[in-house]
């Protein structure tokens, strides 16, 4: 008999990006009691769990994944007693939260790196990459070919005690060295700070780089041009990897870990579970990165299962995120196709993430140059949620960055008002998975279809419960084989549904059914 699956397993988890979540001290940047005055939003929808972006006190170069104290609260977001008051009641409402961990990089200012600037004998020089020019060229040449994920090289030369030290994004993000297990030992020391305190686990930014070769060697004239976090992949990263696992696994009640691993295939992505001993989840990106195209999802879920089901290994799947133009955006604005890629989205194998907002159907804000903060151009997608229809939005001050489209008729409270809302479809879809042993834990099998559609079936075998999805991704109707007598459980289009009508096989544009057997 197969274990019983772990609650992340089971779970629907959603990001909070917190400057642009709910904001309720009156500075326009969002915080944890704005967080905490909307899990009652979020109870409603029925999300299982939360994970929020960095709240620890930081520069904010990089918006938060520049930690200059791991275990304090930035004021903006507010302190430790708020956190755990906020955790108090995410516990209460029998839901989880993870926080962000940033294991391959600190701010400029943490004191780490402030002591291992200050001197080539300083105890902490070794925990960053400090190095000379490339053949004694000192500040003319640096170290190795290296680029930057925001552009430009990855060493800044430091002329304090003249060498150059390595960021693989920012200057103000200098890297961590954890092949000096001291680092390691500290890194650890912040994840027990906050198990401690009883959170749930930790998404674990850009994780696959804290493995590196300790040569640091020059990348092939071919990647040359490009920055290393798509493609940097050294074996070292994996026993790290088991020791950070091991401290999850020394607490009680599932602690988990989702991590960042930017590698484009899912077959690069396996590894990183190890045997069960190293993370427990992978965000897979291969939709996010899909055009919409039916062939083209169908390929990648079909690649995704391939390679990661027979290593035991556990699918992630997500369409939006704070680094990403948002799904709705990106497939052109429609809200048909939004709805589409929301009902594929909760109806497939594996731990599916939401990104705030995508379930009010949120397009990218146009972010006039003025306003543009970013460093990496991703401001689009952090605009502020609007959580009412009036000139506010529910915020009490200006945020700090421009509203999303169309905000006055997509918000929370309005959509919140009609039943046929895509809010209430995210509701829905989530009831719907929650509800059936197939939709979370069954397997997953492609069905033929007409050309524009991308249908499915999900399996749980022991519990005999078996559901269909078809999916019409194409701007017209597509009539399909109903092939026995199935119920509409979802439409992604109406409301109706709630009657349970036998499907005759019809699609209508834009729109994806969920069904169960007729009974
Ligand atoms: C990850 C984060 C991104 C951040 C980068 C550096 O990709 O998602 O927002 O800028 O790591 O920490």
């Amino acid at each position: 008999m197969a274990a019983p699956p772990a609650w992340w397993q089971t779970a629907v988890l959603y990001q909070i990006y917190p400057r642009s979540f709910c904001d309720r001290d009156g500075d326009g940047i969002g915080d944890l009691a704005g967080v905490r005055a909307r899990l009652a939003y979020l109870r409603w929808l029925g999300v299982d769990g939360i994970w929020l972006s960095p709240i620890y006190r930081s520069p904010m170069a990089d918006f938060g994944y520049d930690v200059s104290d791991h275990c304090a609260i930035d004021p903006v977001f507010g302190d430790l007693a708020g956190f755990d008051g906020l955790l108090g009641d995410v516990h209460d409402g029998g839901q989880r939260l993870l926080l962000d961990w940033v294991p391959n990089h600190t701010s400029d200012r943490h004191p780490w790196f402030v002591e291992s600037r200050s001197s080539r004998a300083s105890a902490k020089r070794d925990w960053y990459f400090w190095r000379d020019g490339r053949d004694g060229q000192g500040d003319a040449e640096p170290p190795n070919n290296w680029r930057a994920a925001f552009g430009g090289r990855a060493w800044t030369w430091d002329p304090t005690t003249a060498q150059w030290y390595l960021h693989l994004f920012l200057p103000e993000q200098p890297d961590l060295n954890w092949a000096n297990p001291a680092v390691a030992e500290a890194m650890h020391g912040v994840l027990r700070f906050w198990l401690d305190r009883g959170v749930d686990g930790f998404r674990a930014d850009v994780i696959h780089l804290i493995g590196k070769d300790a040569a640091l060697p020059d990348q092939p004239p071919d990647l040359a041009e490009i920055d290393l976090v798509g493609v940097h992949d050294h074996p070292s990263a994996h026993p790290l990897l088991r020791g950070i696992r091991a401290v999850l696994d020394d607490y009680p009640g599932e602690r988990v870990m989702v991590g960042e691993v930017n590698l484009g295939s899912p077959r690069l992505l396996a590894p990183y579970y190890g045997t069960g001993d190293e993370l427990h989840m992978v965000f897979n990106f291969s939709l996010l990165w899909a055009p919409w195209d039916p062939l083209e999802w169908a390929a990648r879920i079909a690649e995704s299962e391939a390679a990661l089901t027979p290593a035991g290994a556990w699918p992630v799947w997500v369409l939006s995120n704070h680094d990403t133009p948002r799904h709705r955006a990106r497939y052109g604005g429609s809200e048909g196709r939004a709805r589409v890629a929301a009902t594929v989205l909760l109806t497939l194998r594996g731990t599916p993430f939401l990104y705030a907002g995508e379930e009010l159907g949120l397009r990218d804000a146009d972010v006039p140059a003025e306003r543009r903060v970013d460093p990496g151009g991703r401001d689009g997608c952090r605009a502020p949620i609007p959580w009412d229809g009036s000139p506010g939005h529910g915020w009490p001050a200006t945020p700090w960055l421009p509203w999303p489209p169309d905000a006055t008729s997509t918000n929370a409270a309005t959509l919140a008002d009609d039943a046929g809302s895509i809010l209430h479809l995210y509701r829905r879809l989530l009831a719907a998975r929650r509800a059936s042993a197939a939709l979370h834990a069954g397997s997953w099998a492609l069905l033929d279809a007409p050309p524009g559609v991308l249908a499915y079936e999900r399996t749980a075998k022991d519990m005999g419960d078996r559901r269909r999805v078809w999916a019409n991704f194409g701007d017209g109707a597509a009539e399909c084989s109903a092939d026995g007598r199935w119920t509409v459980q979802v439409d992604s289009s109406s409301p109706a549904a709630d009657d349970h009508r036998v499907w005759d096989g019809h699609l209508a544009p834009a729109s994806a059914v969920v069904l169960g057997p007729a009974g």
